[in-house]
């Protein structure tokens, strides 16, 4: 890793509300050059280059630095609502969040990516800045990018870990061996699981899209009752999730609903195990990515898709 680059990385880690001790652990470099690192980076010459006409690429290029990361440096200090305003993301203020496509600029491409614009909103009315997020199935990292821009601290953890995303822990939640793996306690925790088996073939085979229905729906019982147990009274859950149903070359009358898995399982499991739930947000997948083929084929066979997804916000109850 080249000299700019390892203190790019450095300063994300600590952005991201990382210890020093974890940061030196992680980079192998002692945290007397850490500190200066963190204190000294001087990225003053950002504004110069913005007003030469150099764009958010070229900076990231220039100062070997990731995307987000120039995007943090720029936004600093800034409001929410001017942080918005500046990435050019229209601010919804009902419960409907429709977004035609993923931003690039965050998170990496990823089977079952979310949009940028669904964390940012999620953040803008649930946290505040210097907030703790913990994202427990992270995948592309796209929560710890965003949380970068907004000034909220972030803990990421997949079974999927890759070196350029030193900011995403190796963590697999193990059905047969619950742990915990931090010790404070978080304002939001962000929950994107794989929905059932879509994706399975995409993610690992410890991934749990690779267990059987009654498995599955265990999974959450036993998770949501873990999560409870490391949440706070003002912590809320923000847990993404569709439904599930067998719609694949069957007519919508056809299917079998009791191989489904609903929202409303969700639901229910939530309330059993101790969340209240005070919020449903649609956030719909865009139906843009299906061709005309694909619709015309599902019209013949009365075939009803899936593209509604559900933001679900809770608390203990
Ligand atoms: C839907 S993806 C998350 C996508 C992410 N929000 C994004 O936008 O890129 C779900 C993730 O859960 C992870 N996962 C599944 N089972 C897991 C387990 N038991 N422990 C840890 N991670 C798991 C997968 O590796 C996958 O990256």
């Amino acid at each position: 890793m080249q000299m700019a680059s390892r203190n790019t990385v450095i300063l994300r880690l600590s952005r991201l509300g990382w210890l020093q001790e974890k940061i030196a652990e992680t980079t192998g470099i002692t945290r007397g050059r850490i500190a200066q690192i963190v204190n000294n980076t001087n990225f003053g010459e950002i504004n110069n280059l913005l007003s030469q006409g150099r764009d958010m690429d070229y900076i990231a290029r220039h100062y070997n630095m990731d995307l987000p990361l120039v995007w943090a440096l720029r936004l600093e200090g800034k409001t929410d609502q001017e942080k918005f305003k500046e990435l050019g993301w229209g601010l919804r203020t009902w419960d409907q969040w429709n977004f035609n496509q993923c931003d690039e600029r965050f998170g990496d491409d990823w089977p079952g990516r979310i949009p940028a614009q669904l964390v940012g909103h999620t953040l803008f009315y649930f946290t505040k800045p210097g907030d703790l997020v913990l994202d427990l199935m992270a995948g592309g990292g796209v929560v710890s990018d965003v949380c970068l821009v907004f000034e909220r601290k972030c803990l990421s953890f997949d079974l999927a870990t890759r070196d350029k995303r030193p900011d995403i822990l190796y963590h697999y939640w193990d059905p047969r061996n619950w742990k915990w793996p931090i010790t404070k306690k978080p304002d939001l925790i962000f929950f994107d699981p794989p929905y059932f088996d879509k994706k399975a073939g995409d993610y690992s085979e410890k991934s749990i899209s690779s267990l059987p229905r009654e498995e599955y729906l265990k999974f959450f019982e036993e998770f949501f009752t873990l999560v409870k147990q490391h949440a706070k009274q003002t912590t809320r859950l923000a847990f993404i999730n569709a439904d599930w149903r067998d719609f694949q070359n069957k007519a919508a009358i056809d299917e079998t609903p009791e191989a489904s898995i609903l929202a409303d399982d969700y639901l229910n499991i939530l309330s059993k195990t101790g969340w209240q739930r005070t919020h449903i947000i649609q956030v719909p997948l865009s139906s843009e990515r299906f061709d005309a083929g694909i619709v015309s084929a599902m019209q013949k066979k009365r075939i009803l898709g899936v593209t509604s997804r559900y933001l679900i916000i809770a608390r203990k109850s």
